[in-house]
């Protein structure tokens, strides 16, 4: 039988107790469709950090890029200084394996209740491809005086040709491969950041033609947070830089419903991928067994569609929007009317069963 290694990253704070349901739903669907996963655990995050000072250790990169996938809780710690571990591990993570797409799936699930008036599912279902590798994210700056009247901070955002056109025709690719409204929307900032968006502009404007049966938008960053409001039916796939791409995803978590539901996956299309619900460790609802593990379920949905296995992604798919239509009354932790593990085994049931 077909097998992938997997590495789990649990992480912090409720990440092991949702990391846990996502590998019963992945276990549930895998067999069915002829593969087998095998799970290797990392203990990384705020705990170790504690303990040893270390946030990823010597050779852990190179560790990782013998797997086939990582599969991560969440990162963060309420007594660790904000920065240390998000710097020292999840961008680490990120950046050296070159993790250069974080794509970002915005769809409202059947049953759940959205915070925009008159909008439903067949209004919002878009996807986010923010650049994963650069921009302000890149650590490029410094200080000076610091501490002094006459402190200096500069933070820069690094755009390169190379980095801003892998990111572009990863869109391109993805859109016509996703084959909805086959549209995608440039998101920016041309008005004001004149020298990053206008690298983003043109060589968005050189690969368009290559890709004649997609049609392609723009639209500056502050304009798409209202319209996400407004007419989220607008979007089909939108592509950015790293800082708009985090901005705008919490935004698009909340009109799907919150972040009991929202996942994404960090690509290396070329190396090792890495899968995450993206709403943090969440460390007051830590051990309470109430904590919704459907993000990290449809991450692991994710992951397996990246590995292509697309038939058990689907499965898993089908099961979460029939657990939110039918089983749950809230995304909301504690509110969801069942426990985390009861989601998980419901979900699995269903998913197996699909
Ligand atoms: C995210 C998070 C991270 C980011 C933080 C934790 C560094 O907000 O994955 O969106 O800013 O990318
Ligand atoms: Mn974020």
């Amino acid at each position: 039988m077909k097998s992938y290694n997997i590495a789990v990253i649990p992480g912090d704070g409720t990440g092991p107790e949702v990391i846990a349901e996502g590998i019963k739903v992945l276990d549930a669907v895998s067999g069915k469709s002829g593969f087998k996963l095998n799970y290797t655990n990392f203990d990384f995050g705020g705990e170790r950090y504690l303990r040893t000072g270390e946030t990823l250790p010597a050779g852990a990169i190179e560790e990782l890029k013998k797997f086939d996938a990582i599969f991560l809780g969440a990162i963060g710690h309420p007594d660790v200084k904000p920065g240390i571990l998000e710097k020292g591990i999840l961008l680490e993570l990120r950046f050296k394996l070159d993790q250069y797409i974080n794509l970002r799936p915005v769809k409202l699930y059947p049953g759940v209740d959205c915070p925009l008036k008159d909008k439903g599912p067949e209004h919002i279902d878009f996807v986010v491809i923010r650049e994963n590798s650069e921009g302000l994210y890149a650590g490029a700056g410094g200080t000076l005086k610091k501490g002094t009247p006459d402190e200096v901070a500069i933070q820069e955002s690094i755009n390169t040709r190379k980095g801003v056109e892998r990111c572009l025709r990863y869109a391109f690719e993805f859109t016509k491969k996703r084959n909805r409204h086959n549209k995608l929307t440039l998101c920016g900032k041309t008005n004001v950041l004149t020298f990053a968006f206008d690298l983003w502009q043109r060589a968005f404007n050189e690969i368009a033609p290559e890709y004649p049966s997609i049609k392609t938008g723009y639209a500056h960053v502050d304009a798409i947070t209202m319209w996400f409001v407004k007419n989220p039916e607008w979007f089909d796939v939108i592509v950015t830089d790293n800082m708009f791409g985090d901005i705008i995803t919490d935004l698009g978590a909340m009109i799907q419903g919150g972040m009991g539901i929202a996942a994404g996956g960090n690509l290396n299309p070329e190396g090792v991928s890495m899968f995450e619900p993206i709403g943090g460790s969440a460390p007051k609802y830590k051990g309470q067994n109430v904590i919704n593990p459907l993000a990290a379920i449809c991450a692991g949905g994710m992951m397996l569609e990246h590995l292509g296995e697309t038939r058990a992604a689907r499965a898993i798919e089908t099961a979460a929007m029939e657990v939110t239509a039918k089983h749950i009354k809230s995304l909301a932790a504690g509110r969801m009317g069942l426990t985390t593990t009861q989601v998980g085994d419901l979900t699995a049931k269903l998913a197996s069963a699909v």
